[in-house]
């Protein structure tokens, strides 16, 4: 067991692990935050995405040991059921979620493509989400979710 500190949604967490363990499951099941899903374990399919330094990233495939003094940025960083971020309520605008297990890792992809990209092209939005699946199929919602979130950022 290794003292990690992350910096985690703009605070700093301490906590005893195993630094081999994935920053996943280290989210879940010892910090409480579940909005990170775990779908593959293997870097395929994007329902673990966190954002670390601005990137989207697999938190399944990364060791918390390796994360170091990096900024983690998760889905409850964004905002909250009672107060949704702009990004959360576009997808909730679009009814984006079908049975909702990608959509967290989906909107960690799309902040740090947005965070990039303040006027992303249809096309960049696509490619820049292509990572992520959906089993539900509601790919084209989430587009658009995307979309309605760019716009209102920059007209905020
Ligand atoms: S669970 Fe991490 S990419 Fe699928
Ligand atoms: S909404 Fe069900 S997997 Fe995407």
């Amino acid at each position: 067991m290794t003292r990690v500190t992350l910096q985690l949604n703009g605070a700093a967490r301490a906590l005893e692990t195993d630094p081999a363990t994935p920053l996943l499951y280290v989210l879940r099941d010892e910090l409480g935050l579940n909005g990170a899903k775990f779908g593959c374990g293997l870097g395929q399919c994007g329902a673990c995405t966190v954002m670390i330094d601005g990137s989207a990233a697999y938190a399944c495939l990364v060791p918390v040991g390796l994360v170091g003094s990096r900024a983690v940025k998760t889905v409850e960083g964004l905002g909250s059921a009672d107060k949704p971020g702009v990004l959360q309520q576009a997808f909730i605008d679009e009814q984006a979620a079908q049975c909702g297990y990608c959509i967290a890792g989906m909107l960690m992809r799309a902040q740090a493509l947005l965070d990039r990209h303040a006027a992303p092209s249809d096309e960049e939005i696509r490619r820049g989400m292509a990572p992520n699946l959906c089993r539900c199929g509601t790919h084209l919602r989430i587009l658009r979710a995307v979309r309605r979130a760019a716009d209102a950022m920059r007209h905020a």
